[in-house]
């Protein structure tokens, strides 16, 4: 599709503020299902939106699995009608009596979670017991990344027979988040996550020979989408998140894959404290500070600026264009990496064919929503 990031009327629109492009939503959404084979094959993370409407637009599209990250993206994701929801982040703390008041409170949808240590195993259990829930549960394993799970190993094996055998937790997979790979050539990204396919491939093995279930396998992010597409094992789940929105970042590292980014900044132009600078009214409080200052965004309009120094309301830019950009002049900004940035804003405004169609809540930006 050819991407309309047209604008018809910026003066109804508040800057700074991100617009999310409707339709190209939901052109990556498709792609997302096609791409998958199914969309029973898919499991979209909900860490990079967070806004109730996706996730009814997931549902809408036969989408009804979910990915998240904190108990308020779970409770967002059940709130908004998502049936099947992945706590994908580990459960310690007062996180556990969390999220069994959670799945009290939306018994509608299936919660399920990952643990990689049998700690925090026996207490989700143990804080079950006064209820009639039966949580699903799978192993998180580490397959390169080094952020968290467990080394597909004997230690693994013991934990996957451990919750086998807890009350009120039922074994059913494996999750495998390969988030170390971003390598833009498709061919070494597939050599890259092999190594992870195939350890989680032989583990699933192990499962299995003990006589324990593995119905499941969430596998990946954006980059190793359409390898773990082509898996033809029973119970695989593609765990994408960016795609669902895109973002620059993504879509100039990894040229191969068919999604478009699908939200922009709207910012003005607020000063011009010497020739051939403009201040835009675009700070690190508007976009995510994580790419290094002057990779943050694009601005199509301006592709010879030099994008400068940032603070929290501020933005510098040079150009020898600055005298064609008076001091309001509306500019489109596209950010290099989208999960962040949606953090950011308490609301989108929607766009399609240029006009504005709608708001949408970015709820879950918030750590805790009632439970
Ligand atoms: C555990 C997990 N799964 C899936 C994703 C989605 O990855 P991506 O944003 O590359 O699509 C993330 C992103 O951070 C993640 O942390």
């Amino acid at each position: 599709m050819q991407p309309d990031y047209r604008v018809n009327d910026p003066d109804a629109l508040l800057s700074p503020s991100l617009l999310i492009f409707r339709d190209i939503v939901v052109h990556n959404l498709h792609e997302m299902i096609r791409l998958a084979r199914g969309a029973e094959r898919l499991r979209p993370h909900v860490k990079t939106h967070k806004m109730p409407r996706l996730v009814a637009l997931c549902e809408q599209l036969g989408i009804h699995k979910h990915k998240c990250a904190t108990i308020a993206e779970a409770e967002m994701t059940a709130a908004a009608g998502g049936q099947d929801v992945l706590l994908a982040y580990p459960l310690v703390g007062p996180n556990i009596r969390r999220f069994v008041r959670l799945a009290t409170a939306y018994p509608e949808t299936t919660f399920r979670v990952l643990v990689d240590e049998p700690l925090p195993a026996r207490a989700l259990s143990a804080a079950l017991a006064e209820t009639e829930l039966s949580v699903p549960v799978l192993i998180d394993l580490e397959v390169g990344m080094g952020r968290t799970g467990t080394a597909p190993d004997d230690a693994a094996l013991a934990l996957c027979e451990l919750v086998d055998g807890l009350p009120h937790l039922e074994f059913e997979g494996i999750s495998a988040y390969d988030g170390q790979i971003h390598d833009s050539d498709l061919a070494q990204r597939r050599r890259a996550a092999e190594t992870g396919i195939a350890q989680t491939l032989a583990f699933r093995e192990r499962l299995l020979a003990k006589g324990l279930n593995v119905h499941r396998l969430v596998l990946g992010g954006t980059p190793t989408f359409p390898i773990h597409a082509e898996l033809d094992v029973p119970g695989v789940e593609c765990s994408p998140g960016t795609c669902t929105i895109q973002d620059v970042g993504y879509a100039n590292r990894h040229p191969d894959l068919p999604f478009i980014p699908g939200a922009a900044l709207l910012t003005r132009v607020i000063s011009r404290p010497r020739p051939g600078r403009l201040c835009l009214d675009l700070g690190h409080k508007a976009v995510a500070a994580d790419p290094p200052a002057g990779s943050r965004l694009t601005i199509p309009e301006l592709p010879e600026a030099h994008i400068g120094g940032q603070s929290e309301e501020h933005l510098v830019v040079d150009t020898p264009r600055a005298s064609e950009f008076p001091p309001g002049t509306a500019l489109l900004a596209f950010p290099s990496h989208i999960c962040p940035t949606c953090a950011l804003h308490r609301r989108v405004y929607v766009m399609e064919h240029g006009d504005l169609v709608d708001e949408w809540e970015v709820a879950a930006r918030d750590r805790v929503l009632t439970v």
